[in-house]
């Protein structure tokens, strides 16, 4: 009886393991929540350049030397495959800031850092805060995925 029990919490427990894995991909927006959530980021911070729809037509954007791409035609612009490290570095913008290229276009991986770590001035802090903000990235480049024209 007692290692029927034992067996039964076992299953249970590779059950949790295994749903906790099919979760995963989840995490990049396609839960509704999360696309609720990484749609408020888009519309938030990168629709003012570049438009509700990304199709570079922003209000902020209208301002600029330099126009802010239109963000349905990557795949496009890319023979048909969207490049996804390329766009992440692009958001991501640290390259940018080593290389001391200036762009127009913000660095989100600075910006998204700075506000995950808040108040905090604990170093523990950090690491933490910089995998959430890694993670919105990574949720605003699967959007970017989502809106592109063929
Ligand atoms: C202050 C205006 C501004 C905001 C806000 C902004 N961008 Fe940009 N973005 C630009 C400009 C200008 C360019 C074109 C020049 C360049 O590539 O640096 C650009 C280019 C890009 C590119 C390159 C597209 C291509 O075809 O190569 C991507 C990807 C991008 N932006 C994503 C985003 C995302 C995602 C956000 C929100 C998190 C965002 N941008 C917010 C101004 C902005």
């Amino acid at each position: 009886m007692r290692h029927i029990r034992f067996i039964s919490l076992i299953a249970t427990c590779l059950c949790i393991a295994a749903s906790g894995l099919v979760a995963l991909p989840a995490i990049a927006g396609s839960t509704e929540a999360d696309v609720e959530a990484v749609t408020k980021e888009f519309q938030t911070y990168c629709a003012p350049c570049h438009g509700r729809e990304g199709r570079g037509d922003g209000a902020v954007g209208a301002g600029l030397d330099a126009r802010p791409a239109d963000l349905t035609q990557i795949t496009k612009h890319n023979g048909g495959t969207f490049p996804f490290e390329a766009v992440y570095a692009k958001v991501e913008g640290i390259d940018n800031m080593k290389a001391h290229r200036s762009s127009e276009m913000p660095v989100w991986g600075f910006w998204f850092v700075t506000q995950e770590v808040g108040d905090s001035t604990s170093l523990a802090d950090a690491k933490p805060a910089e995998d959430r903000a890694r993670r919105r990235i990574l949720a605003i480049v699967t959007f970017l995925k989502t809106i592109q024209e063929k």
